[in-house]
């Protein structure tokens, strides 16, 4: 079939809307036609190269939609369904699925190759194969997929909402109630309020954090942050220093979540100062894979037993935690109206991504 999507041919380019041809689902895959897609950073990562993916490829991986059809040996969905594409598959019998930590399936390692996981391609353009961020292409009306990354959700969701869940919510969310293991009177900073950095912060609210410090440049991001749970903002991590240090009678923080547009190792070092005896440093933003420095004492680290803790999808688990916080939202507990800033066409998707940068958007929302 043939279907529009948006394309990127190489780094430090624009993406190319345009029409793509699209083949049928293989075994073990499923064809969606897709409701919304979130605008996230980690695209924004494709095009200038701190996340290194095969090109041409399909942006988005944040997306839901309806089921159109399915390949053989699929049987979770059928026709019809309502799904959530979830930015990680889990195959359900990896040694890590098996132990409960479906966010580090094996299959996380097909996410930027680009072709499915049989090592053929769906998608082709101008007479090349085409691949998927993180197996998906949301950034296209329609797109098959494999059907460890789709999660059926209940009929008549709001799919445009759910789309964020796909990966924003859940990785913002998880990052303090999972990674973090948030507790009722902690508290909690987070470092850019942005798709990921609001939900760690309703993360922190959900779990009961007595103070949530939100730090992020940009004023509307603050008040948004207030918005959704925070008690107070900084505008720099050095401003951010004194308020926990006052709030904690100078014991310090429990967490401190780093969500910036991209991780920098010398994020770390302030951020360990920031955390108390055995706080935690939650590096959930994704840093260039040849950044191998990271600032702190490591005095400080041993007699304080600090803890620096990596977190993929907020430690979660997709077939788990997707429906379950489309319940919370029903149920009026989380907020997801309030995350989406502005909607785009597929077409406007590069004015989608200008506005990130320029801090106009908490989550922009591509609507088909
Ligand atoms: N680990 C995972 O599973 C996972 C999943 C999705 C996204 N991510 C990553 O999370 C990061 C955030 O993604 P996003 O979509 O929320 O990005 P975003 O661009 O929407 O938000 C980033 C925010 O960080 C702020 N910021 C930048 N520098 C700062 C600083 N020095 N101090 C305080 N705030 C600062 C910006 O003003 C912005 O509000 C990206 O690196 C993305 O790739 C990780
Ligand atoms: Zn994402
Ligand atoms: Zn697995």
């Amino acid at each position: 079939m043939k279907t529009k999507a948006a394309v990127l041919y190489g780094t430090n380019e624009k993406w190319q809307v345009e029409e793509v041809e699209l083949d049928a689902p293989h075994t073990r895959e499923v064809l969606v036609k897709l409701t919304a897609s979130g605008l996230c950073h980690s695209d924004e990562h494709l095009v200038t190269g701190d996340i290194p993916i095969p090109f041409p490829v399909i942006g988005g991986h944040e997306g839901a939609g309806i089921v159109v059809e399915v390949g053989p040996e699929v049987d979770h969905v059928k026709e019809g369904d309502s799904v959530v594409l979830s930015f990680l598959p889990a195959c359900g019998r990896c040694s890590y699925c098996a132990r409960g930590m479906q966010n580090l399936c094996d299959l996380g390692m097909f996410l930027i190759n680009g072709p499915q996981l049989d090592g053929t391609y769906r998608f082709r353009s101008r007479g090349q194969d085409v691949g998927q961020m993180c197996l998906l292409g949301t950034f296209s009306e329609y797109t098959v997929v494999p059907a460890q990354s789709v999660v059926k959700v209940d009929d008549g969701t709001s799919l445009d909402k759910a789309a964020l869940v796909g990966c924003g919510v859940t990785t913002g969310y998880g990052s303090a109630v999972r990674t973090a293991e948030t507790k009722p009177g902690d508290t909690v900073v987070v470092m850019g309020i942005g798709g990921i950095g609001i939900n760690a912060v309703q993360g922190a609210r959900i779990a009961g954090a007595r103070n949530i410090i939100a730090i992020d440049p940009v004023e509307f991001k603050r008040d948004k942050a207030r918005e959704l749970g925070a008690t107070h903002v900084a505008a720099s991590v050095e401003e951010a220093g004194p308020i926990v240090g006052l709030l904690t009678r100078g014991q310090m923080a429990d967490s401190f979540i780093i969500t910036t547009d991209v991780a920098e190792g010398a994020y770390v070092g302030p951020a360990l100062d920031l955390v108390a005896k055995r706080g935690k440093v939650i590096v959930t933003a994704v840093g260039h894979p040849a950044e191998t420095q990271i600032s702190g004492s490591l005095w400080m680290l041993t007699m304080m037993e600090k803890q620096i803790r990596g977190s993929l999808y907020g430690s979660s688990n997709a077939q788990h935690d997707v429906p379950r916080m489309l319940e919370m939202y029903n149920n009026g507990q989380l907020k997801l109206d309030e995350l989406i800033t502005r909607e785009y066409a597929l077409e406007e998707v590069n004015q989608g991504y200008e506005d990130m940068r320029n801090g106009l958007n908490i989550r922009g929302l591509i609507r088909y």
